[in-house]
Parts: C-alpha cells; structure tokens; sequence
C-alpha cells in the first residue's frame, strides 16, 4: 500500500466538516484515484467543543493553526478559515515556506495574494491550488487550466455569486423588491449575516480576477475588476426586463482585446446585466453559479452547478488533494507567475452594446423631456421607453428605457448632463444587456 497523503485541515466549518464527510463515505474510491489513501492527520478551529456533525475524536487538535505545517507528520495543508488576510494568510505563507503544498477554498486570499503565494510555492516546488475558491463545486479552474488549456480563451462571462443569483432569480419569481428577498436568503442561510461582499459584487470580483488570470494568462490584479452590486435593482426593474424577453443577473465578465501599441488589454467589470432568453446564462436560477468562456478552437464552453455548500465545495477541495497525492501539480495560474502578462485596462467608455436605464423621477411635466433631450445631445439613441403610472399624487415614476447599441461613454454622457437635475429623485441605474 502507497503512503498516505497527510493531511492538517485548518477550518471546520461548512466546507471543512464536508471535506471529512467527503473522505470518510469516499475514502475508497479516492484513495483508488489518488493512487495513495488520503489522511487527515491534525484539525483547527476556534472552538473545539463545537458539534461539528463529524467525528474529530480521530485527529490531532491544533489551538494555532498557523503552526501546522511546521508539524512532522503533515504533508499538505488544507486551508478552509477564509478572509484575505490574517491567519489564513499567514498558515498559508508557512506552509509554502515549510516546502509543503496548499489547498484553499479561499477566493479573497487567492485573489489579493495569489500571485505572491504562487511565486513562493514555484520557488519551493511545491502546489498551490484552489479550484473551491471559484464557483464551489464547478471543476471550472481545472476546465479552463487543463481541458481548454490548447485555446486562446476570448471572453469568459459567469454567474459567480450564488447568494445574488438566489435574490434576483427570487425577485423574478415572487415579484418582491431586494430588501425582503435579502432578509428570506439570510434566513434560508444562502446569505451571510453580513452580505456586503456578496451584495456588492465583490466575491463575485475576487473570482473574475481569478479566472482571468487563467484564462487569458494575464496577471492578476483584482484592482482592476469594476464591481456594481445589485443593492438598487428593484422588482419594477425585473418586471420590465421580463416584458422586454431579459432575465436580470449579476454577471462577471472578462474579455481581452487588442492594445493600440500591441499587445493585449484586458477589460474585467461584475455588473448586474439584462439577459436574452437565449443566452446560457439566462437560465442559471436559484444559487447555482455557472461559467461560460469562449476559447478559440474550442467555441463556446458552458461550466454549470452549485457555485457552493459543503457537498460540493468539497467535492473540489477534494479533487485539488487527489491530483497533489497524484503528483499533478504544474502552475497555479496555469504558467508560470513570471510568464503572466501585466495587461493594462481596456477602455470600458469605447465598448459598444445595448443598456437599460432606469431613471426614478419626480412626477411632474417635463421631466421626459429633460431625460430625452440630455440623450439626445449625449448621442444616446433611445429604442423603447416604458413609464410605470405613478403610485400616488406627486409621488416618484419610474421611468425605464432601452438604448440603441453604442458606444458606453456616451451613455455616461447622457447621465452628466442629468446630474443634479431636480427631477431626478434617484441616481439612475445602468444595466448592460448582453449579446445572445
Ligand atoms: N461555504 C461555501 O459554500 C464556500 C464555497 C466556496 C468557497 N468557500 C470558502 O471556503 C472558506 C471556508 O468557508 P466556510 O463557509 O466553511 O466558512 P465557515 O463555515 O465560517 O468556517 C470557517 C472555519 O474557520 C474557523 N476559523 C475562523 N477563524 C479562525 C481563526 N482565527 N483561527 C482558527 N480557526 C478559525 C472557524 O472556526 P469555528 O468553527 O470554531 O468558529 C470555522 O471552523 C472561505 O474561504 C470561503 O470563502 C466557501
């Protein structure tokens, strides 16, 4: 029998107790795969007494985690606490400077030092690899570093965050506006207490940046992913998307193009997005995520599950243990950290495409022709345009428009000239639609 891979597990919460679950009812099975029997050795948390629902009796407890991989008897760390910085990150550094490999689920670790983490793990030999940090349980790091690796990748586009995906695909199914639908996912547990990161689009960001490093060999820099949340969509917005044939999503979407002076420049933006019946992403309801990418060869690729939970996240911190047992490692970010592009930004202003947007007004006359004629001498040509009744006497409309594609600065444009206008009572929402 082949040595097993010892392993120290530092986080027992939803994905670290699936991850003993997992190796306990699949042991079989994935030490077959793994070619050795994969152990858990040690375990960390903060509070030992806690019932977990699994069996610690059989580990090592370790009060500091940051001190594990120092420990004889472990050869890989498995890192499940969270948070980009603070002790996660410092297990994480120790583990790479004690020459042992890392696996992580940890997408905001990943995506603010990931490329530093990388380096030093290519330095000491060793793998670092974190296929739970995007989208849970979807093998989507492996699909695009490994199955798609011959393409160059076009576009990626995803639904990255299952707790927006659940609150708009609520929204559309029950008609109630975002604060209600927010507090039901809290209860339900597909938000945190604190959805900030979630609501704000930026776990969705961490796992854009991730991905585009991959996909397009670009090296990662999560500053530059523009993140909008979906805090301001309302259910009339929903409502009028779903007359027009468009479903409301939170969207991540990459995509490179070509620099003026060569080269490439990569454009990086999570926005809530309208989109077409027809597009795969239109169906992805409840808290699935899914990851569509457009390789070269390959033509359109459709990466499809659950974005999170225990089951499933641990299915793929499981999968990143059985290719280290394997000796399957290569680069994080599928070359090498030096060999990653620093693409400059492309200009989101010169991007053509259709928009939603959705002005909140005070109900008096004039106030169309206003929005209208800052359109009109913007550039912005309107294709439809839809006026919800008012509610009550003087009360606010909302006034919702489709624009004809063109270019995004002249959108931006329109609502300059708007600024500060008395008649608006709202700051208006912007919503890209995407092409099918
Ligand atoms: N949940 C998901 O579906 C999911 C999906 C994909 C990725 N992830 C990522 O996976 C990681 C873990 O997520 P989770 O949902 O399992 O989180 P969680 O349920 O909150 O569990 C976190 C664990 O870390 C422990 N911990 C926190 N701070 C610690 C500290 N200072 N020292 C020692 N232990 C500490 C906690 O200990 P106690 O239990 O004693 O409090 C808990 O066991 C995060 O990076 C998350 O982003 C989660």
């Amino acid at each position: 029998m082949a040595e097993p891979l010892r392993i120290a597990l530092a986080g027992l919460g939803t994905v670290g107790a699936g991850v003993i679950r997992l190796l306990d009812e699949n042991a079989a099975l994935v030490g077959a795969r793994a070619g050795r029997p994969l152990q858990i050795v040690a375990v960390s948390a903060r509070d030992r007494a806690k019932d977990r629902g699994v069996d610690l009796s059989r580990y090592d407890w370790c009060d500091d985690m940051t001190a594990m991989a120092a420990r004889d008897d472990v050869d890989i760390v498995v890192e499940l606490v969270g948070g980009s910085d603070g002790p996660a990150l410092t297990l994480a550094r120790n583990t790479i400077a004690q020459g042992k490999g890392l696996v992580t689920a940890n997408k905001a670790m990943i995506a603010h030092h990931g490329l530093a983490l990388a380096e030093a793990a290519e330095s000491a030999g060793v793998a670092l690899k974190f296929e739970a940090a995007v989208a849970g349980g979807i093998p989507v790091v492996k699909g695009l570093r490994e199955g798609a690796a011959a393409n160059a990748i076009e576009s990626v586009q995803g639904i990255l965050n299952g707790t927006c995906n659940f609150i708009l695909s609520t929204m559309e199914d029950s008609g109630a506006d975002f604060g209600d639908v927010l507090a039901q996912a809290q209860a339900l547990g597909y938000a945190e207490a604190d959805p900030t990161f979630d609501i704000e689009g930026i776990d969705a960001a961490h796992k854009l940046a991730i991905l585009s490093a991959i996909a397009f060999g670009a090296r990662l820099d999560f500053a530059q992913v523009h993140a909008e949340g979906i805090a301001r969509v309302r259910a009339a917005d929903i409502a009028r998307a779903k007359d027009l044939g468009f479903v409301i999503r939170l969207v991540g979407s990459a995509d490179v193009e070509p620099a003026p002076g060569g080269g490439q420049r990569l454009l990086q933006r999570v926005r809530p997005c309208l989109v077409p019946d027809g597009h795969p992403l239109a169906h992805v309801d409840g808290p699935t995520n899914a990851v569509v990418a457009q390789g070269n060869f390959s033509g359109r690729l459709l990466f499809q599950g659950a974005g999170a939970g225990d089951g499933p996240t641990a299915s793929a911190v499981v999968a990143d243990l059985i290719d280290i047992a394997r000796g399957e490692a290569g680069p994080a970010f599928s070359v090498p950290v030096g060999d990653l592009a620093p693409l400059e930004p492309a200009d989101a202003g010169e991007r053509t495409g259709r928009n939603y947007i959705r002005f909140t007004v005070a109900d008096r006359p004039g106030v169309l022709a206003e929005i209208t004629a800052a359109m009109r001498d913007a550039g912005v040509s309107i294709e439809s345009l839809i006026q919800q009744g008012r509610q009550k006497e003087g009360g606010e409309v909302l006034v919702a428009m489709v624009v004809h594609e063109g270019p995004a600065r002249t959108v931006t444009e329109a609502l300059r000239l708007l600024e500060g206008s008395e008649s608006l009572t709202a700051p208006p929402l912007v919503m890209p639609i995407l092409a099918a």
